[in-house]
């Protein structure tokens, strides 16, 4: 049996998305929701018989099972809420909600109905490189320190420079460079290391009070994790996760292309395989096996539902620890 789906936000990681659940096998696209008529219904037309709504409680009332949310990240929490309350399950693309403050909200509505499941569209550890380097992380002696870096020019920087407000640099809509690419290596770190002890980060502000860039530093009992991320540059840096002589690279810590375990005696051993063409394929094909076998899956989705209020009590320290404040946080 697929599971009926319906989709909010039509921008192309919304198509990405649906093109994956479809090569998964586990969903059907059924009902699009968007602000207006027109765009929804152009995003619908590569998907044939698909129902197009501009009323949110009509979208949710239309008889989807499973919603994936991919609005500006400020419009998570409401629209979650909103999902919860009528029954469905959620996949809330990252970062899920602005702060703790809002996870806790969500947590106590999904406590009301427990047959809901919540999902954080955290791609990359649910691919079969991360588990590689989970796997080799798990037999190394000794882990010295790592550094993971994602910092990529985005196309939306090119607006700000010429004097607009893209939502992605703004913290009008929770977003900036930490809550956008940041995550990606902090979920990374969380997922291999657990949480941190300690929690810094310094930010480089936009004219807005948005963070463009910055670095993250994570302390752990006897190491530490440097993050590097941003939307302003492009980084070519590896990341990398330091053993004592062994060492694991990885080309990119969220698109997981190459990873190579070098053991410090001349010795280096691909560890991973050809990346799916689709990233998403891997997750939503986690979440419909959760969604459809609750009760065997149950350990699995408590594992990823601690994992994403971690990464969000980490992101709502860091940035306290940097001063951004959201409009959310009030
Ligand atoms: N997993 C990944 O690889 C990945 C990649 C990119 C983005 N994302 C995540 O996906 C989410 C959306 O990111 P995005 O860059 O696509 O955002 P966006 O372009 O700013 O907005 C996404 C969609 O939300 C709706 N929207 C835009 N502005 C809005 C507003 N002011 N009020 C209400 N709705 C609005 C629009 O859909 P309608 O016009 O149809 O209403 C739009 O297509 C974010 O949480 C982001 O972090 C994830």
């Amino acid at each position: 049996m697929t599971l009926k789906l319906g989709i909010i936000g039509t921008n192309w990681i919304t198509k990405m998305l649906v093109e994956a659940a479809h090569e998964s096998q586990a969903y059907q696209l059924t009902a699009v929701y968007s602000r207006r008529a027109e765009s929804g219904e152009a995003f619908a037309k590569d998907f044939g018989e698909v129902a197009v709504y501009t009323d949110l409680a009509a979208f949710y009332e239309s008889g989807i099972e499973v919603v994936y949310i991919a609005s500006p990240n400020s419009l998570h929490y409401e629209q979650t809420l909103q999902a919860i309350a009528h029954d469905l399950h959620v996949i809330v693309e990252k970062s899920a909600f602005s702060n703790t403050k809002e996870y806790e909200a969500v947590y106590s509505a999904l406590r009301e109905h427990p047959n809901v499941r919540l999902f954080e569209a955290a791609r990359h550890v649910h691919q079969a490189n991360f588990k590689a380097i989970e796997a080799k992380v798990a037999e190394m002696a000794h882990i010295s320190g790592a550094t993971l870096v994602y910092e990529k020019y985005s196309s939306r920087f090119d607006d700000y420079l010429a004097g607009k407000e893209p939502n992605v640099l703004t913290r009008e809509f929770s977003a900036g460079a930490l809550t956008d690419l940041g995550v990606y290596p902090l979920y990374a770190a969380i997922k291999l290391f657990g949480m941190p002890k300690e929690s810094h980060y310094f930010a480089t502000p936009l004219r807005n009070g948005a963070d463009g860039r910055g670095i993250v530093i994570l302390r752990y009992a006897d190491f530490d994790v440097t993050i590097q991320f941003g939307k302003g540059a492009n980084s070519y840096l590896h990341s990398e996760i330091l053993g004592m002589r062994d060492t694991i690279v990885i080309d990119s810590i969220a698109e997981l292309g190459e990873v190579i375990y070098k053991d410090g005696a001349g010795n280096d051993t691909e560890i991973s395989t050809p990346a799916p063409a689709n990233p998403m394929v891997p997750e939503m094909q986690v979440f419909a096996a959760i969604i459809n076998d609750p009760v065997g899956q149950d350990a699995t989705y408590r594992e990823l539902l601690t994992l994403s209020q971690r990464v969000n009590i980490v992101l709502t320290n860091l940035r306290q620890d940097a001063g951004i404040i959201f409009p959310a946080d009030k």
